[in-house]
């Protein structure tokens, strides 16, 4: 379907990591319960500030009760995606979603889910297993993305 994605990320979290530590000065891993849902523009030059629902839709990138909308929808993929990982022994950490609308301007879901959108750390041994072996260069990235995949391929078998 032909959609208009606005620049908006859906972020949950279910433990404190990533860029909420470095804004709040935080420890990584404090459980957040219930979780902890944050909406972001998406502009790198102005390092992608929280956005409030009255300044999406100032701007036009959301109609009323969109942003209601779409972070219970988050909050229930989430919870989905949560279980789903728990029983490849992943603990979900967060992740993102962003969403299009349709020629309607109905919100459709418009994303990925991969270790690209979301931190996942191994139940057993903590060990980061998403773009975060990327980002603070832990090596192993292909391996690691393999190890989720094949996770994932053992449960669909
Ligand atoms: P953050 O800690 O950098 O704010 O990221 C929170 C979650 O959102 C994390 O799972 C990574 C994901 N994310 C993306 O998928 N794309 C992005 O551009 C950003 C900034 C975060």
């Amino acid at each position: 379907r032909n959609l208009t994605v606005p620049r908006l990320e859906f972020i949950v979290r279910y433990f404190t990591a990533g860029s909420m530590c470095r804004r709040f000065t935080l420890e990584e891993g404090i459980p957040f319960n219930p979780p902890y849902a944050e909406v972001t523009l998406k502009d790198d030059i102005q390092g992608d500030p929280l956005i409030s629902e009255r300044l999406c839709i100032m701007k036009g990138l959301l109609k009323e009760g969109q942003y209601a909308e779409a972070q219970d929808i988050v909050v229930r993929v989430g919870e989905v995606l949560k279980k789903e990982l728990a029983s490849l022994g992943l603990t979900l950490i967060d992740f993102k979603i962003e969403f299009g609308r349709d020629a309607n301007g109905e919100l459709v879901l418009a994303d990925e889910l991969s270790p690209n959108t979301c931190r996942l750390w191994d139940k057993k041994t903590g060990e980061r297993m998403d773009k975060d072996r990327f980002r603070r260069d832990l090596g192993r990235v292909r391996e690691t993305y393999e190890e989720v995949a094949e996770r994932l391929h053992n449960v669909l078998k």
